[in-house]
């Protein structure tokens, strides 16, 4: 039996039965806490956001961005540790675990699916990032003007071989974090590098804001020009969003399956959202300034900060020590976000193997275990990635979708429809489909302020999320 019960800004699960049936838990409540937020903030705040900013209006965007955190980030984050904390199982067990039945199995597979092609293209600008570690130890940006810095974007980019070496690296980086399991991996790293980025990238704003011209950049990026928000910059930031919170595909599931008992779930997924908002806004405070005192183009599209950033690096004071060390962290920040992407699928594949069945006697096949499991996702990552870096460079004409090579389809597709299907699948399947007693668990309380958060979220995750996610893709097709 399960009591759900809700205290003034908190739902408290309490579950009578069996808690977490993992095995491995958080050893405290801010190593979740930083794990969730390292797989949040990584190159979707840092890469990501000022490219897409760019390219959609700045403050136009900037502003539907920050709506779309506050309208679906907190319920949707909220839900996936719900499902985890309360199935304790990852995306593949944890739909069958709550519902009884498998009719919601097709979510765990959109979910792996979804992690396997986010896989595809972020290894991909981790490889860029490695790149870029590499050669700022050997100071080659010394002295490398605006244009200089875009072609040997495009020299490094277009390097077959090159990109592929440097892509397999942090593969096999997040295999081997992976392969000593969850605690000593993740929480150990988090912890320590997190606010050091933080840091570094105060810095670094201080820098461009000093100089010429950097005002222009800020008026970019803060000004809303209304007419610029169309039905295509709002489906491009609700993608965002869902991609820059790793919600929608099960990453936070996972997480949540590993939550310690009294770990309270709307304050994790409050500092989280916290978090990786502010470092977004400083990641669009450091390169806008910086593209326009420098002449760049803020459409110049997913190349945009690493033209960028070795520029403004080379600005610093130490600029040496400072290259190195903003590439290092971003490097360990992709890397804790790469962790918990290949974890939904060891996972998953974990779990989905100890479930086949053998044909004729219909008992459990052997299960692979997580080492196993561990290899079988980096060979198809590799894999991915191979066919990823063809299509990009340009090798092979066939490897393209109706004439977009594939990381800018990967890219696209799990953004804009995948993340937010599995979004609104989850919103369904909690708000509507979980069976009675827990349906109404957040909803009941026994203090009044209790009640009505409970209440609040309920309502936004039957009606609101499901509506506007909907709404939206109907806009940006064109149908409404
Ligand atoms: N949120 C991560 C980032 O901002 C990317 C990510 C997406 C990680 C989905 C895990 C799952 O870089």
């Amino acid at each position: 039996m399960h009591v759900y019960f809700v205290r003034t800004n908190r739902i408290h699960i309490k579950d009578m039965a069996n808690e977490s049936k993992r095995n491995t838990s958080f050893t405290s409540k801010i190593g979740l806490i930083m794990a969730a937020a390292g797989s949040a903030v990584g190159l979707g705040n840092i890469w990501k956001f000022p490219y897409i900013a760019g390219e959609n209006g700045g403050g136009a965007f900037l502003i539907v961005y920050l709506i779309c955190v506050a309208l679906f980030g907190l319920p949707l984050l909220m839900t996936e540790f719900f499902i985890g904390k309360r199935s304790g199982k990852s995306a593949f067990g944890a739909f069958r675990e709550l519902s009884g039945n498998g009719r919601w199995q097709w979510l765990s597979w959109l979910c792996m699916l979804t992690a396997m092609l986010i896989m595809g293209f972020y290894f991909i600008v981790t490889g860029w990032c490695f790149n870029y570690l590499f050669e700022a130890f050997r100071n080659t940006f010394d002295g490398l003007g605006t244009e200089a810095l875009a072609e040997h974007f495009a020299a490094v980019a277009s390097n077959t071989p090159r990109m592929i070496g440097f892509s397999v690296l942090p593969v096999v980086l997040t295999a081997a974090v992976l392969w000593f399991d969850v605690n000593a991996g993740i929480e150990r790293l988090s912890k320590i590098l997190m606010p050091l980025l933080l840091l570094m990238m105060l810095l670094m704003a201080g820098r461009v804001l000093m100089l010429d011209g950097s005002n222009v950049g800020m008026r970019f990026f803060f000004q809303t020009d209304f007419s610029k928000i169309t039905p295509r910059v709002i489906m491009e930031a609700m993608g965002q969003c869902f991609f820059s919170l790793s919600i929608g595909m099960g990453a936070l599931i996972t997480y949540g399956s590993y939550m310690p008992k009294n770990q309270n779930i709307t304050a994790t997924s409050i500092q989280v959202i916290t978090l990786d908002t502010l470092v977004a806004v400083l990641a669009g405070v450091i390169i806008f300034p910086a593209v326009f005192a420098f002449g760049f183009d803020p459409a110049e599209g997913p190349q945009l900060v690493f033209v960028v950033l070795p520029a403004i690096l080379e600005q610093m004071s130490f600029s040496w020590f400072s290259s190195v060390l903003f590439f290092t962290l971003l490097c360990i920040a992709a890397l804790t976000s790469t962790i918990s992407l290949m974890e939904v699928m060891v996972a998953f594949i974990c779990e989905a193997s100890a479930a086949v069945r053998k044909p004729k006697s219909g008992h459990p096949g052997r299960p692979l275990n997580r080492h196993q499991s561990v290899l079988l996702t980096s060979a198809m990552t590799i894999v991915l990635i191979v066919l990823c870096v063809l299509s990009m460079t340009g090798k092979t004409e066939w490897l393209t979708i109706m004439g977009h090579n594939l990381f800018d389809c990967f890219d696209e597709i799990t953004s804009c429809v995948m993340m937010p299907l599995g979004a609104l699948g989850m919103s369904v399947f909690v708000g509507w489909c979980l069976p009675n007693e827990t349906l109404k668990g957040p909803a009941r309380g026994t203090r009044r302020t209790k009640r009505w958060f409970g209440k609040i979220y309920l309502a936004v995750l039957r009606w609101v999320v499901p509506v506007a996610i909907m709404i939206i893709f109907l806009n940006s097709l064109g149908i409404i």
